[in-house]
C-alpha cells in the first residue's frame, strides 16, 4: 500500500476543497465592491476550507502574486496563531485572512508592522461595532473590545537581511461567533456578540472594512516609520499602567517603545521585552 507524507495528504486535502461551494455571504465580487484599498484585496482567493491561509498566500507571493493578494478562508484544519498556537474558528461565522506584501521597511523596524496591523484591525472592527466603543490592543497582537480578545494577528517573514522574502500578514477575526469553549468563554468575543443583539454581521463587509483598514496603517507605517504607529498604539495599549507579567518577568507596564518592544517598569528597573505573551499579574 502506498504510504503518503502528512505534507502530501495536507496537500491533496487543499485539492479537493477547492471544489467546495464558497460559502455565498463571501462571494469575491461583494467583497470587492466594498473594498477601498489600493492593493489589499484586490486579487483575492476565496476558499470554503484550507489548512492555513497564511501558507497559501506565502505560496502564492513566491509564485509572484502581486503585493497586496489576499486569501481568505471560511475553515482552517491548521490555523496558526502566536507561539505556535492554534487558532480555532467558527465556519460560516468568522473571518481568517492573510495578505501578501513587500513592505520597503528596514527589517529592524519589521516588529512594528504587527503593531500597525493591529491598529488596522481596531479602527475596522471600530467602523463595525458603530457605536462609539474603542478596542484596545494587547501588546503585541491582541485586539479587544471591552476587555476581550476579538482578534489575533501573526506576522509572518523568510529569508533574513536584506534577502527578506514576502512578509505574510495573518488577521483572525471573530465576526460572528457567540459560542466558546469554557477555557475562552471569559476572555473572547465577536464583533456580533459584543453587540448583544442576535443580528449578523454581513462577513463581505467585515473582510471589505479589515483589508482597507489593515492597508492604510501598513502604507502610514511604510511612509512614516515607526513613530506615528508606536504613538497611536500608546493611546489604546491594554493593561498600561498595571501589574502584567511576561514569562518569568512581573512589572508595571509603561508603554511600547519606538522598537515595538514593551517597556515594563519591573523591581529591577525598565526593561524592554521583545516578545511573549503578556498576562494581567493576578
Ligand atoms: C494569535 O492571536 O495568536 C494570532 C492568530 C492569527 C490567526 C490567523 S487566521 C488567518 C491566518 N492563518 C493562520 O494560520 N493564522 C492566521
Amino acid at each position: 500500500m502506498a504510504t503518503h507524507t502528512e505534507g502530501e495528504i495536507d496537500a491533496l486535502a487543499d485539492q479537493l476543497a477547492e471544489l467546495l461551494p464558497i460559502p455565498r455571504d463571501l462571494a469575491p465580487e461583494r467583497i470587492r465592491e466594498m473594498l477601498g484599498s489600493r492593493r489589499y484585496g484586490r486579487s483575492l482567493s476565496v476558499l470554503a476550507e484550507t489548512s492555513s491561509t497564511n501558507d497559501d498566500v506565502r505560496r502564492a507571493a513566491e509564485q509572484g502574486a502581486a503585493a497586496g493578494h489576499a486569501v481568505v478562508a471560511d475553515v482552517q484544519r491548521a490555523g496558526r496563531g502566536q507561539r505556535g498556537r492554534t487558532w480555532s474558528s467558527t465556519p460560516g461565522a468568522d473571518l481568517c485572512v492573510s495578505i501578501a506584501d513587500r513592505p520597503a521597511v528596514d527589517p529592524e523596524v519589521l516588529p512594528v508592522l504587527t503593531l500597525a496591523v493591529g491598529l488596522g484591525v481596531a479602527d475596522a472592527v471600530e467602523t463595525l461595532l458603530a457605536d462609539g466603543r474603542r478596542c484596545r490592543i494587547k501588546w503585541p497582537n491582541d485586539v479587544w473590545i471591552d476587555g476581550r480578545k476579538c482578534a489575533g494577528v501573526l506576522v509572518e517573514t523568510s529569508g533574513s537581511g536584506n534577502r527578506l522574502g514576502p512578509v505574510v500578514i495573518g488577521i483572525g477575526l471573530n465576526v460572528n461567533r457567540r459560542e466558546w469553549p469554557a477555557e475562552l468563554r471569559a476572555r473572547a468575543t465577536s464583533i456580533a456578540e459584543s453587540l448583544g443583539a442576535e443580528g449578523r454581521i454581513d462577513r463581505a463587509r467585515a473582510l471589505a472594512q479589515l483589508l482597507t483598514s489593515v492597508e492604510a496603517w501598513v502604507d502610514r507605517f511604510v511612509a512614516q516609520g515607526p513613530a506615528g504607529v508606536v504613538a497611536a498604539l500608546n493611546q489604546r495599549l491594554a493593561l498600561a499602567g498595571e501589574q502584567v507579567t511576561v514569562g518569568d518577568l512581573r512589572g508595571r507596564l509603561v508603554a511600547v517603545a519606538e522598537s515595538g518592544a514593551a517597556l515594563l517598569e519591573t523591581d529591577q528597573g525598565l526593561r524592554q521585552v521583545v516578545s511573549g505573551s503578556l498576562e494581567r499579574a493576578c
